[in-house]
């Protein structure tokens, strides 16, 4: 009971900056162009947010913040799947024409927005209970495509926006994970090596 209640409140906190464009859309506070920086920023701010506690908690070790972190996960990578359907529902009201769509598809900005988004489909497709018991560790190879979805989304965000520094800051802390991760690995198998 006290875990539906954590679930659904997450879920409201995930939903609420997406209803929130969708309202302001309605009421013609926005438009639909406005609204694609905030629904892509917020796909990616939470696909790195789910990457976040694997190699974390690899590092520090897993305590109770942790082990929350890594059971929200799932629905972290979902809600940012959420965002990236509703940052190309915007792009295509903006746009309001398919032929003025496939005419653009061929830019480096556009294509490598289309390319993430494809990466992120199998991965949010597989993400239900039955799929994971079903698909075992193969589960976790589709997973992965999250990290050239992730990569892919972070170049077509500096072509759009003339400007690195806004989509490295957002990968920094990921690599900062990382690079500790792999720390944390090398000294281990060292202290392996000198245990053998
Ligand atoms: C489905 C195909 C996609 C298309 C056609 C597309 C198209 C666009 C367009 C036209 C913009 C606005 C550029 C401007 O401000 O003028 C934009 C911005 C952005 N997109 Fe996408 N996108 C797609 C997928 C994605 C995905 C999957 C992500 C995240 C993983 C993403 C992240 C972003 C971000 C962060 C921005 C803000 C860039 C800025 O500062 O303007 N996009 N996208």
């Amino acid at each position: 009971m006290k875990r539906l209640a954590g679930k659904s409140l997450l879920w409201i906190m995930l939903a609420v900056p997406g209803l929130w464009m969708l309202w302001s859309l309605s009421q013609n506070d926005v438009l639909a162009m406005d609204l694609l920086h905030p629904s892509g920023e917020t796909s990616i701010r939470l696909m790195i947010v789910a990457m976040l506690p694997g190699p974390l908690s690899e590092f520090f070790g897993l305590n109770r913040f942790f082990r929350i972190w890594l059971a929200i996960r799932r629905n972290l990578g979902v809600a940012a799947f959420g965002y990236a359907l509703l940052h190309l529902l915007f792009y295509i009201l903006d746009m309001n024409s398919i032929a003025a769509m496939v005419d653009e598809l061929g830019l480096p900005g556009i294509w490598t927005g289309w390319l993430a988004f494809a990466l992120m489909i199998p991965p949010a497709a597989i993400s239900f209970n039955y799929a994971m018991r079903k698909l075992g560790r193969n589960w976790k190879m589709v997973q992965r495509l999250v990290y050239p979805a992730l990569i892919i989304g972070l170049g077509h965000w500096i072509l759009l926006d003339w400007a690195w520094q806004p989509a490295l800051i957002h990968l920094a802390p990921l690599a900062l994970a990382w690079v500790l991760r792999s720390v944390g690995r090398s000294r281990r198998q060292r202290t392996q090596r000198s245990m053998a």
